[in-house]
């Protein structure tokens, strides 16, 4: 097939997932990890504030903790939402570096990403713990979007659907059907900042199982259920991705740091801009 037919089915893909009139929401989330600084910050929120992003297009930040208060200063009657990388497990007390949701909530974030993988892989949080900082949030209104995903092991060894339900069933036990309120993003450990993206049947087939679990556990439907995907989402494969059954946004690292490059992903995933 010639790239321009790709392109064109590509984008018929995906107006005709956003071509009923009540959209189903697509949320574009940016995950700033441990980047940017004060300045840089001011000047990505300036120029994304100009930007036109229709409703059904969920705009979420993750900035670094120190950086939140800049959000609420910048952000207070903005559609754009921000939210936090991690959350404490604990209510509050002597736990020395750490960060309480009723602290998030203080800052006005609405959402929290908990479970990121470098958070399981580098610190050692369990399924357990991840699902407790799930809860955490919750009790304070914010939305935990958790982040699982398998290794490149597990993935070749096929084992990586049980993985992720270890990953999610954790969460289950602790929060019950409340699951169904939270966004799940799925993240292959191997292709977070390697350029490499699994194959769209990959992603298609490993959305779909994920959203099966989510069925068995809460009854969500399929339009309610959030499953975004992460790992070196960019300019050039967005739309690809986008138009995946069973994919209802992303959560972006790398080529969201520069306002330019996630304000392009913006519109490209913008079918009424075009
Ligand atoms: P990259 O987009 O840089 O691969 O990072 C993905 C990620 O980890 C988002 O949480």
């Amino acid at each position: 097939m010639e790239k321009k037919e790709i392109e064109s089915l590509v984008r018929k893909h995906i107006e005709s997932k956003f071509s009923d009139r009540d959209r189903k929401e697509y949320i574009v989330a940016a995950n700033w990890k441990m980047n940017m600084s004060a300045k840089e910050i001011r000047r990505f929120i300036g120029e994304i504030k100009e930007e036109k992003i229709p409703n059904y297009l969920k705009t979420v930040i993750f900035p670094p903790y120190p950086y939140l208060p800049i959000f609420q200063e910048m952000l207070r009657y903005d559609r754009i939402i921000y939210g936090a990388q991690d959350v404490a497990k604990e209510e509050q007390g002597a736990y020395t570096g750490e960060v309480s949701a009723a602290m998030l909530a203080d800052c006005g974030c609405s959402y929290t990403l908990v479970g990121h993988s470098e958070r399981r892989g580098y610190y050692a949080e369990t399924p357990g713990i991840v699902a407790k900082k799930a809860a955490a949030a919750l009790r304070y209104h914010i939305k935990p979007v958790i982040c699982i995903g398998e290794t490149l092991e597990d993935r070749q060894n096929n084992r990586y659907r049980d993985v992720l339900k270890i990953q999610l069933d954790a969460v289950r036990q602790e929060i019950g059907d409340v699951l169904s309120e939270c966004v799940i993003a799925y993240e292959p450990v191997w292709a977070i900042g390697t350029g490499v993206i699994p194959e769209l049947v990959q992603i298609e087939e490993t959305h779909h199982f994920i959203h099966e679990l989510l069925v068995s556990y809460t009854g969500i439907s399929e339009r309610a259920s959030k499953i975004l995907y992460g790992g070196s989402v960019n300019e050039k494969n967005v739309k690809d991705i986008a138009a995946v059954h069973f994919v209802d946004g992303f959560l972006i690292g790398g080529a969201s740091l520069k306002a330019g490059s996630f304000i392009n992903i913006l519109r490209l995933l913008n079918v009424d801009g075009r």
